[in-house]
């Protein structure tokens, strides 16, 4: 792909587009977009835009077409799988100026945003009028609608309610020529025509960039309790989580940590977690309206994981002992991090194949002398795999890792898994794409791309393999 460079002109030109103040080339801007969350990756872009409005983002599209210049879209730059890196330079088009919610209609239950708008601003504004959206991704303080819609978010309560795309009803977004396009609405059913709003849905910003976005909503439960089990081995708690779905009883978030995710976390924090010698656990919430039902259901899960090997089961029923937890959950992430150069993965398999998956990965790994730290949503099959560096040596690291990653994400797909459950596959995955897809199905994706973006200015880099890789 050849690009052009960013030119005095192209600035000039963006700024009498946007207004001076939404265009920035300073260092600090510069180096401030040029990185996300996912592990320690730097790429400066050459300018970095804020539209107010989807005109404005429009505009700037017609001026990338124009001086053929790459353009990255960024929400909160929360991603792990490095879909707001600007790998090519050129624009990054930073959505935080496009940050309100333009309606809740509680008739409807339904709201318009921005996709700027910070996931638990929403959150609690719809809180505020007895609604809920429940899609809860662990950044939810700082991540944006926009990069959850990007990356089809999903977060420890899709085993109950579903990610990011079982809530998207309709979009209006700007296509890399500048055009733009409106699909769906207020609507629960829509069959008219192809469904554009799930192709743009988890298409990681290489699609289009989406400037208004319609959310289905739900009634807010009124009661949840939560459960805390450990377990002394990685495999028990594993079997327990097909048996608490087969049992009727569908749980709000159904989450697996081994040790050390826990006690990495303990240290980061400097907190302590309850039963953090047990070698896993399972936390367990339950949500609803009928009080009674959830105390029966509760009790219920609590039999089954005993029955599994639970060597206890603590209730936390109050908001302040379930906000503990969650805070230390939410933490795991940045703990890790914090921890030891590493490597993130995000594998996904049918729910009754987590044991065999959990086993294969501490194989393998161990056959590389790597180590790693699993936890993740287990009531999705969603097993968030960190591998640490630690003390080994960077030659060792960089000969191990690679064909570790490939026979874990060889093994995923052995067991009807894919390659990414919720961080997408952006900049740090893509050429790993070809273990999940046939060369046809990549060059299917490839031929969407290009309808959609036919000089590749959007996002590239991201998302399918570099030439040749398939
Ligand atoms: C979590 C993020 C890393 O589950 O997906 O904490
Ligand atoms: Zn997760």
């Amino acid at each position: 792909m050849v690009f052009n460079r960013v030119t005095p002109k192209l600035v000039e030109r963006l700024r009498a587009a946007v207004g001076a103040d939404c265009v920035h080339v300073d260092d600090e801007s510069l180096l401030l977009h040029a990185s996300d969350e996912t592990e320690d990756f730097v790429f400066r872009p050459e300018v970095v835009v804020v539209p107010r409005a989807a005109d404005a983002v429009a505009h700037v599209m017609r001026l990338a077409t124009e001086y053929r210049v790459p353009v990255t879209p960024r929400g909160a730059g929360t991603g792990l799988s490095g879909g707001a890196l600007p790998v090519h330079g050129g624009i990054v088009l930073a959505t935080k100026n496009l940050g309100r919610i333009l309606e809740i209609d509680r008739e409807n239950l339904m709201a318009v945003v921005e996709p700027g708008v910070i996931t638990q601003v929403f959150q609690e504004a719809v809180e505020a009028v007895g609604l809920f959206y429940p899609v809860d991704p662990a950044s939810r303080g700082s991540c944006f609608l926009g990069g959850n819609l990007a990356e089809c978010s999903g977060g420890p309560r899709a085993v109950k309610y579903g990610v990011t795309k079982d809530f998207v009803t309709g979009i209006e977004a700007v296509l890399p020529d500048g055009t733009l396009v409106h699909h769906g609405g207020k609507l629960l059913k829509n069959v008219t025509g192809y469904n554009l709003t799930q192709l743009i849905v988890g298409s990681e910003g290489t699609l289009a960039i989406v400037t208004k976005i319609y959310l289905r909503l739900l009634p807010l439960p009124n009661h949840r309790v939560m459960l805390l089990a450990p377990f002394k081995s990685l495999e028990e708690p594993a079997r327990a989580v097909p048996a608490i779905m087969h049992a009727g009883v569908v749980p709000s978030v159904l989450e697996f940590m081994e040790r050390d995710a826990v006690e990495i976390t303990e240290r980061h924090l400097g907190k302590s977690f309850p039963h953090a010698e047990a070698a896993a656990h399972l936390m367990i919430e339950l949500d609803g309206n009928d009080e009674g039902v959830i105390a029966r259901e509760a009790e219920r899960v609590a039999e089954i994981v005993l029955a599994h090997g639970a060597t206890d089961v603590l209730l936390a029923d109050t908001d302040a002992k379930m906000g503990g937890l969650w805070a230390m959950r939410r933490a795991f992430g940045a703990a890790v991090k914090s921890e030891s150069v590493y490597k993130e993965e995000d594998t996904v398999v049918p729910r009754n194949q987590l044991v065999a998956l959990v086993k294969g990965v501490k194989e393998i790994a161990a056959r590389h002398g790597l180590r790693t730290v699993c936890y993740g949503h287990a009531g999705d099959g969603n097993l968030h795999v960190n591998i640490l560096k630690m003390d080994m040596s960077e030659e060792r690291w960089n000969t191990a890792l690679d064909p570790a990653i490939r026979e874990i994400f060889a093994l995923t797909v052995t067991l009807g898994g894919l390659i990414s459950g919720e961080h997408g596959i952006g900049y740090v995955q893509k050429d790993y794409m070809p273990i999940a897809y046939t060369s046809e199905e990549i060059a299917l994706m490839r031929a969407i791309k290009r309808a959609f973006d036919p000089m590749g200015i959007l996002n590239p880099g991201k998302l399918l393999p570099s030439a040749g890789a398939d």
